[in-house]
């Protein structure tokens, strides 16, 4: 591998830092690199607010769930997915905004998310670490006054940065033919990968004591395995985890609407 992959290949999440600052100048370079992520048709649909007030960010830890390094970090960025600015020069030219369309929706998410991966690569690239913070959108609303974010704009995520206080580990992703797939999508992959890795994360035991929605499940007595901890979520309704007031949200900030 060479020395780009090995460190692409080394990704791990951190959620604690170093009580030290992250420069301006590195706070720069990590929002310009940001910006070199492919945009779709260099629409530019998304914006990205810096955060380093203490109270700020923590009343934004608390809305993420309590998380705790969103107090912590020394730098907080939000990746909005953003059509306001778009809707500006659209209306200035006297244009109807489609703003509200689906497609729309889509393209602004997509690249706030491209821009956010590259974030967290650039301040890898830095020595530092953080890990995305998907939290912030448990009470977009409230984020959102927070931040003064005018309509058509939205939190996809946020992002707590800063020195690492130990080298994360690295975690096992599944295995790649369960979602990597040569010409045709190929359901027969799936359930050998997820058997394997469901093995994989029970060795390193990272769902320990991890159990969602306990009281829930009380009959059951499998083991709880990455299937089972996914499984769960994925049949969560409650507020930190699949979120069903995202829809009405974004439909009030003038989003998915068509
Ligand atoms: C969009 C997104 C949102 C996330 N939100 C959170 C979060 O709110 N809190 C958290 O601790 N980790 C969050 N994560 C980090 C994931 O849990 C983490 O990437 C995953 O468990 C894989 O671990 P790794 O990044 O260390 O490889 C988020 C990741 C993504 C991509």
């Amino acid at each position: 591998m060479n020395d780009v992959l090995t460190f692409l290949n080394s990704h791990a999440s951190v959620r604690a830092f170093e009580n030290r600052d992250i420069s301006p100048d590195d706070e720069q370079t990590i929002l310009a690199t940001a910006e070199r992520s492919p945009t779709s048709s260099n629409l530019h649909a998304y914006s990205i607010i810096s955060i380093r007030d203490q109270e700020k960010k923590q009343q934004l830890a608390e809305w993420s769930g309590n998380q705790a390094h969103v107090a912590a970090c020394p730098l907080f960025l939000v990746f909005c997915a953003d059509l306001y600015r778009l809707s500006l020069l659209t209306a200035e030219r006297g244009y109807d905004f489609c703003g509200e369309y689906t497609e729309a929706f889509i393209v602004a998410t997509v690249d706030a998310a491209l821009a956010a991966g590259r974030a967290l690569q650039a301040a890898q690239a830095l020595d530092m670490g953080g890990v995305m913070v998907g939290g912030i959108r448990n009470n977009p609303s409230k984020v959102s006054d927070l931040l003064k974010l005018p309509e058509m704009v939205y939190p996809v995520m946020g992002m707590s940065l800063g020195y690492p206080v130990a080298a994360p580990k690295v975690k096992p992703r599944l295995p790649l033919p369960g979602l990597a797939f040569a010409e045709t999508y190929q359901i027969d992959q799936i359930a050998p990968a997820v058997a394997e890795y469901d093995r994989i994360i029970d060795d390193v035991g990272h769902l320990r004591h991890r159990e969602v929605e306990k009281d829930r499940y009380p009959d059951y007595s499998g083991p709880y395995s990455w299937s089972e901890h996914s499984a769960r979520r994925m049949a969560s309704n409650s507020p930190n985890t699949l979120r069903p007031h995202m829809l009405e949200y974004l439909r009030e900030r003038g989003l998915l609407r068509r």
